[in-house]
């Protein structure tokens, strides 16, 4: 009797526990979405060498992505960012995979076994069809097996669905070359590479200073942001123990005013705001990211624990699903 009784009791309070921690995830998660809505802007902002903690949606168990988010993110990225980053590994298709930016009723094709029908294949979609023809893309041999015109020039054609999207530069030496010596970075993997990489972007972008702090001068062609890893010993002329935090950097301020994306959604294009778009975007585009939103087929798999992380993890993001 007192065996079954204990081993009843166990159960139960294992019971409650794990209802407890499942509760105390939705919560956390939940209230992170809230806090979201009431604040647009960065609820903490701790300067010194410290990131800017933004606030997400995308993280948490239930954490997810606002394609309208994505959609203006991707808009950012390509006119502000693409003359110098590429996204390496991301084809046009992916923007319209489950969950991107473009896999929305609008943009769905025509399905060819039945016209009537829509479909949500990526390769059929409207807006990323749309898209990919704005680029120009490498052409494969004409019917001479050439691959250069009359005047040496590659041959281009329009992209398609299933194209990679084009970088701005052939090969690093001429991203270095066209860019002071500092090669911009892929930007597929960016918040990945830097440690906590969404709010590390999201400060270095919006945290350029109006004004350089007095007696720093930054070397031709750099940047000072306090939020750059590095120090700025080479342009400070006071005391060492005055020196201002951050580095110097090879880009200068991608994102300078108001407007500078023209958003056709009614969003304000703040210069906060403009950021968290193309950081929602380089985020959600991760190949393993950390922060997939949970979908209704792993709920079996989240109730067992040891497989919960590849449930977590183990996704194939936009940039590796080509
Ligand atoms: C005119 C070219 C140019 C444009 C436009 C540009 N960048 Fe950069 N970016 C660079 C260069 C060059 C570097 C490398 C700087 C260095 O290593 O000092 C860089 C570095 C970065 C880094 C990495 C910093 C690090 O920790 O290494 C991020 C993140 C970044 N850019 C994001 C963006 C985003 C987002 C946009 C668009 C909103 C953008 N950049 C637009 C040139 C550019």
């Amino acid at each position: 009797m007192f065996r079954k009784g204990g081993l009843e009791m166990k159960r139960v309070s294992l019971f409650r526990m794990v209802i407890m921690a499942v509760a105390a995830v939705v919560f956390s998660s939940g209230a992170g979405a809230v806090g979201e809505a009431k604040h647009p802007h960065p609820p903490v902002i701790e300067r010194d060498g410290q990131v800017i903690q933004r606030g997400w949606t995308f993280t948490g168990v239930t954490g997810d992505y606002d394609k309208k988010v994505l959609q203006r993110g991707f808009k950012v990225y390509r006119e502000s960012c693409s003359a110098c980053h590429a996204l390496e590994h991301m084809a046009f298709r992916s923007l319209a995979q489950p969950g991107g930016p473009f896999d929305v009723e609008e943009c769905y094709g025509q399905s060819p076994a039945d016209p009537e029908r829509k479909t949500s294949d990526p390769a059929l979609n409207k807006c990323v069809k749309a898209i990919a023809a704005e680029y120009l893309v490498p052409a494969g041999p004409d019917e001479f097996g050439s691959t250069v015109d009359e005047q040496g020039n590659p041959l281009t054609r329009p992209g398609k669905p299933s194209d990679p999207i084009p970088g701005p530069y052939q090969n690093e030496n001429q991203a270095r070359a066209a860019n002071n010596g500092k090669a911009p970075p892929n930007l597929s993997l960016i918040t990945e590479a830097r440690h906590d990489g969404a709010n590390y972007a999201y400060s270095l972008i919006t945290g350029y200073p109006e004004t350089l702090p007095q007696g720093l001068k930054p070397p031709a062609g750099l940047y000072y942001n306090p939020y750059f890893p590095g120090d700025v010993g080479g342009g400070w002329e006071g005391q060492k123990k005055d020196m201002p935090p951050g580095g110097f950097i090879g880009m200068a301020p991608p994102l300078v005013s108001e407007g500078q994306v023209a958003y056709d959604d009614g969003t304000e294009a703040t210069i906060e705001q403009m950021t968290y778009d193309v950081v929602n975007f380089l985020q959600w585009g991760l190949p393993n990211r950390k922060w997939r939103p949970a979908r209704k087929q792993d709920l079996p798999c989240w109730a067992i624990w040891p497989c919960s992380r590849s449930c977590s993890t183990g996704a194939t993001g936009a940039f590796g699903a080509m």
